[in-house]
């Protein structure tokens, strides 16, 4: 199986809610090791670049409010199988259709506030970590 990295970033609503220790225990408790971390406040531009393949879409504006209004905690997150095993982790996008025990299913409101984000694919999770960890190393 293959060691993997990958990008996390606990959302304005969970962070909110005091929720970052229990996103935290639901990560590590699935075996992933936490490799890098920083809490910042996203600027409009740095949420529009983070956020650009979805740049068309109808909630484009919304997604951009929303992870703007307050900190986010951005994770690079290792382990194997890292992508897929911290997507089930998170459970479904919408948090209705999440999982029991998944991030989602305990921290998220709904589609657009849904506690978590992590990365769709290896190609991926290394634009994403670099977007928010440069320099940092890749291995
Ligand atoms: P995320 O994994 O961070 O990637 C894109 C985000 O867009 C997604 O999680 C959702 O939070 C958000 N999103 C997807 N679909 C919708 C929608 N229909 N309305 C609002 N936000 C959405």
């Amino acid at each position: 199986m293959a060691i993997e990295r990958t990008l996390s970033i606990i959302k304005p609503d969970a962070v909110e809610k005091n929720s970052i220790g229990g996103v935290l225990a639901l990560i590590e408790g699935a075996g992933l090791k936490v490799k890098a971390l920083k809490m910042m406040h996203l600027s409009r531009p740095q949420a529009q670049g983070f956020y650009a393949v979805h740049k068309d879409r109808p909630f484009f504006g919304e997604l951009v409010d929303f992870m703007t209004r307050s900190p986010v905690v951005v994770i690079a997150l290792e382990g194997e199988n890292a992508v897929a095993r911290y997507r089930d982790v998170m459970g479904a996008t919408d948090p209705k259709k999440a999982a029991e025990g998944t991030i989602r299913k305990a921290f998220g409101a709904n589609i657009g506030e849904n506690a978590c984000h992590g990365s769709d694919a290896k190609e991926t999770a290394a634009v994403e970590i670099a977007y928010f960890f440069p320099g940092f190393e890749i291995g």
